[in-house]
């Protein structure tokens, strides 16, 4: 039978704009990044902060990486590992993206690390520390651009166990990051000499302090070693302050305690010790330029979240720009990623074997609005990545 010309060419249109539909945006002029973050909860700043700092790095680059356009969709993962799977795959399966961007809590990440794995969707964690991510679960395309749990836990506890505090007790939200941020301050605690006498802890996102404080205080250990953050963690701080424990019971740390948390905690966060891979009066070239840029374009300082998302945004340039925008060729843009020096505002770092960074722990101290550097608790830390093959 013969078609006409002109039906001909219909069908070839159609099925060049069902094909243009299907193809994944790498096929195309841009490439899509999906933000899977909170943007509702205890941890809504949070996200927000990461989101900023992604975009900040991608404006710098006049909106595209190796002359792609790059596009945003986005999601609410509202801190709610029930719904995680469901968000991720909204994103890899109806929003087609090449590269997911997520998120803060550890939960919710392991959720997208495993819908990252079946699908072989890029990801870059630029927050939550799930020591798993970087551990039984790391594969090829999954990075993260932040820390694990353990990293900001054991670095605090061997400055405690350096400081010669003798007894602590650890309080935090149960669930991976405060389970796992306290085992790293343990381990970090107990080998230098120290003693943990008592774990408390309350559910996530829970935020009644009062019964946990007055254990503590029954309790007296020569420290408390938490970790809240976000809206919680100005809350804790607060309440701590307000209790009056602080004059024979020493609050420390991981640093989320009081970052992006300042303006809200004044008085009460005054002096604390925590632990962290950044600081606020970090005096390399490139931080003074991120934090100038970060205040102008958004009319807020920034903090660790929004260093964080910025170097995700640099982790993804690396591997777009070796292979020039070509998506497809994911083991050249894998390799890329994996060999980069990230000059971060943190200070530049490296990629250790399961893709979490190796970096400095700086200890800090909160003076007026701002996590002081009072040193370097551990230089160059690389996380264990128990249970990783790669
Ligand atoms: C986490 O769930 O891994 C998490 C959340 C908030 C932080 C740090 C870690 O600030």
């Amino acid at each position: 039978m013969r078609i006409r010309p002109s039906l001909l060419a219909r069908t070839l249109l159609g099925s060049a704009l069902l094909a243009a539909a299907a193809a994944p945006a790498s096929a195309q002029d841009k490439i899509k990044v999906g933000f899977m973050l909170p943007y509702t909860g205890t941890f809504a700043a949070l996200g927000t902060a990461i989101e900023n700092g992604f975009r900040q790095y991608i404006d710098e680059q006049g909106g595209k990486l190796a002359g792609k356009t790059v596009e945003f969709v986005k999601v609410d993962d509202e801190s709610d590992p029930a719904k995680a799977s469901d968000n991720a795959n909204k994103l890899v399966k109806r929003d087609n993206v090449d590269v997911m961007i997520g998120t803060v809590h550890s939960g919710v990440a392991m959720a997208m690390a495993k819908v990252a794995k079946d699908n072989n969707t890029l990801l870059i964690v630029p927050n939550a520390g799930a020591d798993a991510i970087t551990g039984p679960l790391c594969a090829p395309n999954i990075f993260r651009s932040s820390f694990s749990n353990w990293q900001p836990g054991f670095a605090m506890g061997k400055v405690a166990a350096d400081r010669k505090i003798k007894t602590a007790v650890t309080l935090t939200w149960k669930y991976a990051a405060g389970d796992e941020s306290v085992r790293g301050f343990k381990e970090g605690f107990e080998t230098g000499g120290g003693k943990v006498v008592k774990e408390l802890n309350l559910p996530f996102p829970n935020v009644e302090f009062q019964a946990l404080l007055t254990e503590v205080a029954a309790l007296k250990p020569d420290a408390v070693y938490v970790f809240f953050a976000g809206g919680g963690a100005v809350k804790f701080v607060k309440d701590w302050a307000a209790a009056g424990l602080g004059s024979s019971v020493k609050l420390i740390g991981a640093g989320f305690l009081t970052d992006g948390t300042l303006e809200a905690q004044g008085a009460a966060a005054q002096g604390l010790l925590t632990t962290l891979h950044y600081a606020d009066d970090l005096t390399n070239p490139k931080d003074k330029a991120f934090r100038l840029q970060y205040a102008k374009a958004y009319k807020l300082q920034p903090d660790v979240y929004a260093v964080q998302g910025y170097d995700a945004a640099q982790m993804l340039a690396a591997g777009v720009n070796a292979v020039k925008g070509d998506m497809k060729q994911r083991d050249a843009l894998v390799k890329a990623i994996e060999s980069a020096k990230i000059d971060s505002p943190r200070g530049a770092f490296t990629l250790s074997r399961a893709h979490n960074p190796v970096q400095d722990i700086y200890l800090r101290e909160v003076s007026g609005k701002v996590n002081k550097n009072v040193g370097i608790a551990v230089k160059g830390l690389a996380d264990p990545a128990r249970g990783c093959r790669l």
